[in-house]
């Protein structure tokens, strides 16, 4: 007779060891005053023999002590986020919180069905960095009282009270001044996904530095993709395929910036003699890639933590009010610019 893999359950434990399930729990849950020490043993040895794991979901609901998490993120492939994620699980666990990671694949809809699965299983709090830029469940999750901060992307919903990301617009302005100053007149802008607030505000640094240059703003000069190696290649491309006149790139983040790099070398083009280009992130693939990217460092981990502790203090009473954490961001110049000095 092949063994079956069984599902055992309480009653089965109470079963076995002649008990009542109110005992077993106590036991499992090391409460067991009023439990004579040789049926506690008896149990626990029942509950071993059998590999009885008791289903945490299920006392969560009981004992409304899930002490779990939810964490969406928009990209598990982006270097980037497995930082954020590294930051709030340390933070979490530390606390005594198990996280549930959820990839919404930049998808809004995907991102949608996570957030309603996450209220349905009742998870203590919610951090999310959105695929979009406003999100439609976040009114659900205040009617659930499941408190929720939002982290990295900022979201234009009237409900978000808690926040942690960097500062896009001061940091670019500054990225793209440098390249002003090393005489650049014709700077290409490559965004990445357009619907986030993120590229957005990267995008109004841009523009707002060019115009304070006074250097006129081309359209020719500025492209839109996604956050990624082939996009940030393919937005090159664009550029060279219209004869579009440029001699430096600020990215929307590295992953554009490695992507731009490569279809650079694909066509002759020297950098940082023929191009200078600025990413932003700081991922590790970025400093260590050939040219070393000169880019836009996140402090992500500090990031992801201050949105862990600002989710905790919420649900532990300790927060009570709106809190807006915007953490400025360090221009790091390596080789794809000429002057290192920023
Ligand atoms: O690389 C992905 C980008 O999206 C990062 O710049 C991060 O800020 C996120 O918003």
């Amino acid at each position: 007779l092949g063994l079956t893999w069984l599902r055992y359950t309480i009653s089965d434990i109470a079963r076995i060891a002649n008990v009542s399930k109110a005992t077993v729990s106590r036991v499992i849950n090391n409460k067991s005053e009023g439990v004579s020490e040789e049926t506690a043993q008896r149990i626990r040895k029942i509950i071993n023999e059998l590999g009885y794991r008791p289903n945490t979901l299920a006392r969560s609901i009981v004992n409304s002590k899930a002490k779990m998490l939810g964490l969406v993120i928009p990209d598990i492939t982006n270097p980037f986020f497995p930082q954020l994620v590294r930051g709030i699980e340390d933070y979490a666990n530390s606390c005594g919180y198990t996280v549930f990671l959820c990839n919404s694949d930049n998808d809004p809809k995907k991102e949608e069905r996570y957030l309603l699965s996450l209220i349905d299983k009742r998870v203590d709090g919610v951090i999310l960095a959105s695929a979009s830029s406003h999100s439609s469940i976040l009114d659900q999750m205040n009617n659930y009282k499941i408190p929720f901060v939002i982290v990295d992307r900022p979201l234009n919903n009237e409900s978000v009270d808690l926040c942690v990301y960097a500062n896009n617009y001061n940091v670019v302005y500054a990225a793209v001044e440098h390249l002003i100053r090393s005489g650049h007149k014709r700077i290409a802008f490559l965004g990445g996904t357009k619907n986030v607030i993120t590229t957005n505000e990267r995008y109004e640094g841009y523009k707002n530095v060019i115009k304070d240059a006074n250097i006129p703003l081309r359209k020719s000069l500025i492209r839109f993709g996604d956050y990624s190696i082939i996009s940030g290649a393919e937005m090159v491309e664009s550029l060279i395929e219209n004869n579009t006149d440029f001699t430096a790139i600020m990215a929307g983040n590295d992953l554009i910036a490695i992507g731009a790099v490569k279809t650079l070398k694909k066509r002759g083009i020297r950098i940082p003699e023929d191009c200078e280009i600025i990413g932003f992130d700081g991922i590790e693939i970025a400093e260590i890639f050939d040219p070393s990217i000169s880019t836009v460092v996140q402090p992500v981990y500090e990031i992801a933590v201050e949105s862990a502790k600002l989710l905790l203090g919420k649900i532990n009473g300790e927060i009570t009010s709106p809190r807006k954490i915007i953490v400025e961001p360090t221009l790091v110049l390596r080789t794809t610019t000429r002057n290192n000095t920023p």
